[in-house]
């Protein structure tokens, strides 16, 4: 089945190359009514961006690694959890019917967690995001069959940042995610708690990760799992299970951490009116200082931490545009695209005490790595399901890099969100250019759109028994292969 959407695709990019202008005026007018049509019926679900937010957000229970006595325990589990009230729909969770809860270590320390699968296939834990051994990291090789326990302790050693876990098998990522299989892991460190940014958790400094999905009166739909689609993008924005959601504010700064767990689709997040607005940190910590913007394109696996000043507004509210993967594909046409929906309406709360008044000019101190002290050069090139023509064996190492040493990769991507585990990185270029400010941070994953030059290296070991993968962040793309493995010794 999966080859058999391989085959249909590269049929379609071949026949692409020489379609005549009387087809393409065809295909544009088709494709305009379907788009049209598909707009009509998508407004009956997804909520329009002026629609009133009636639904208070849910945010993800808070467990403080300093606050508990002994390992987390965190039971992976089925669920019913409740899009629209008072309607089920069979979902996944982490200690919840939907999603996990929200785990703030603190670097330096040790984190302990036994997650116990409770499901009836088997899953896995990756830590998107951490600095850590393979063997801790959870890529496809670390099973959790239904009944075990996997014990993990996890010895932070990152600056502050916004990562996530989620499972990492081959071939049921996708689904799993989808279901509802996510959660956040915070790290915090003494120099982020000392700069007086929000972080106080579901108050001023909240935490969101946005979905797309669908729903037929109120039920999600399932993943089709016996007609796996080549990438799934759906018409509802899910913001941490919530759709259409308002959150209480203090009349001050307010932080949110966007992490975009969609499994296929890029956001486009906005403030109404296109107010400006701070990004303050990449996935891999603070920027050296907060940049001013108006909107921001954030693809799948990536997360940003974005300051919203509510002291000028009574309400505010955070709208995205769903984007489309492929721009020029023929199945760009067949998705709505381009839609704005309510990510999260913002509304002050007088009673709320205003905790974070002042927003410091520096952040950070980001080191560079240098072009000239590179000593490996890798190349990437996603296409066509695969990886430099290679498609996910468990059996093959891709590559072996050392530890400690810089490396510059170079990737190749249309559509494809590029992500690596273990470490972060630094963009060279985008596109032939330098990185613009907000993008001068420590990354994870990247969305060129084209070529990104970056650098890069690692510091902690991964054997040939729990290599470190690299893939595209398409769930879909990553479950069909777009994934190779490396050691870092
Ligand atoms: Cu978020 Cu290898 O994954
Ligand atoms: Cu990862
Ligand atoms: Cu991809």
């Amino acid at each position: 089945m999966m080859t058999c959407f391989r085959h249909r695709k590269g049929a379609l990019q071949r026949q692409n190359g020489f379609v005549s202008r009387r087809v393409i005026l065809v295909i544009i007018i088709v494709s305009t009514l379907l788009v049209a049509l598909i707009t009509a019926g998508l407004s009956m679900n997804a909520a329009p961006p002026t629609a009133v937010a009636k639904t208070p957000l849910n945010i993800p229970t808070l467990i403080d690694s300093r606050s508990h006595d002994g390992p987390i325990d965190i039971e992976i589990r089925e669920g019913e959890h409740e899009f629209y009230p008072g309607v089920k729909t069979k979902t996944s969770g982490y200690n919840a019917e939907y999603l996990g809860p929200t785990i703030k270590m603190y670097n330096g320390e040790s984190t302990d967690i036994q997650f116990t699968n409770n499901l009836d296939e088997p899953t896995n834990i990756h830590g998107h995001g951490l600095h850590v051994v393979g063997k801790i990291d959870g890529g496809p090789q670390n099973k959790i069959l239904p009944g075990e326990t996997w014990r993990v302790t996890i010895p932070v050693r990152q600056q502050a940042s916004t990562n996530w876990y989620h499972p990492h098998l081959k071939g049921s990522t996708a689904q799993q995610v989808h279901s509802g299989l996510a959660g956040f892991y915070l790290i915090e460190d003494e120099h982020s708690q000392s700069l007086g940014l929000p972080n106080t958790y579901g108050i001023d400094d909240i935490p969101l990760v946005v979905q797309d999905r669908t729903f037929v009166d109120g039920k999600m739909t399932p993943y089709p799992t016996n007609n796996m689609p080549e990438d799934l993008r759906e018409d509802t924005l899910v913001v941490n299970g919530t759709i259409n959601p308002y959150a209480m504010v203090p009349q001050s700064f307010v932080r949110l951490r966007l992490l975009n767990g969609s499994n296929a689709r890029s956001y486009e997040f906005y403030l109404e009116g296109e107010q400006p607005f701070y990004k303050i940190a990449t996935e891999g910590g603070l920027l050296e200082a907060p940049v001013e913007i108006t909107s921001l394109k954030i693809a799948p696996g990536e997360r940003n931490d974005i300051v919203v000043d509510m002291s000028i507004a009574k309400s505010q509210r955070v709208l995205a545009k769903l984007l489309p993967q492929s721009y020029n594909g023929f199945n760009a046409v067949l998705i709505p695209f381009s839609q704005s929906q309510s990510v999260l309406e913002l509304r002050v709360d007088n009673a709320l005490e205003a905790l974070a008044s002042e927003l410091p000019k520096q952040l950070n101190t980001i080191t560079p790595y240098l072009e000239k002290d590179v000593e490996v050069e890798r190349v990437f090139e996603l296409d066509d399901m695969s990886i430099n023509g290679q498609q996910m064996d468990m059996k093959i190492i891709n590559h072996e890099s050392k530890l400690g040493q810089l490396e510059k990769w170079t990737i190749n991507s249309g559509r494809h969100p590029f992500h690596m585990h273990g470490t972060s990185f630094l963009i060279l270029s985008m596109n032939g250019n330098p990185p613009a400010p907000e993008d001068q941070g420590w990354k994870d994953t990247i969305y060129p759109n084209g070529t990104a030059e970056i650098l890069l290296k690692f510091d902690y070991e991964a054997t040939e028994q729990w290599p470190y993968m690299y893939h595209c962040h398409i769930l879909e793309h990553e479950d069909m292969g777009m994934m190779g493995q490396f050691t870092v010794k």
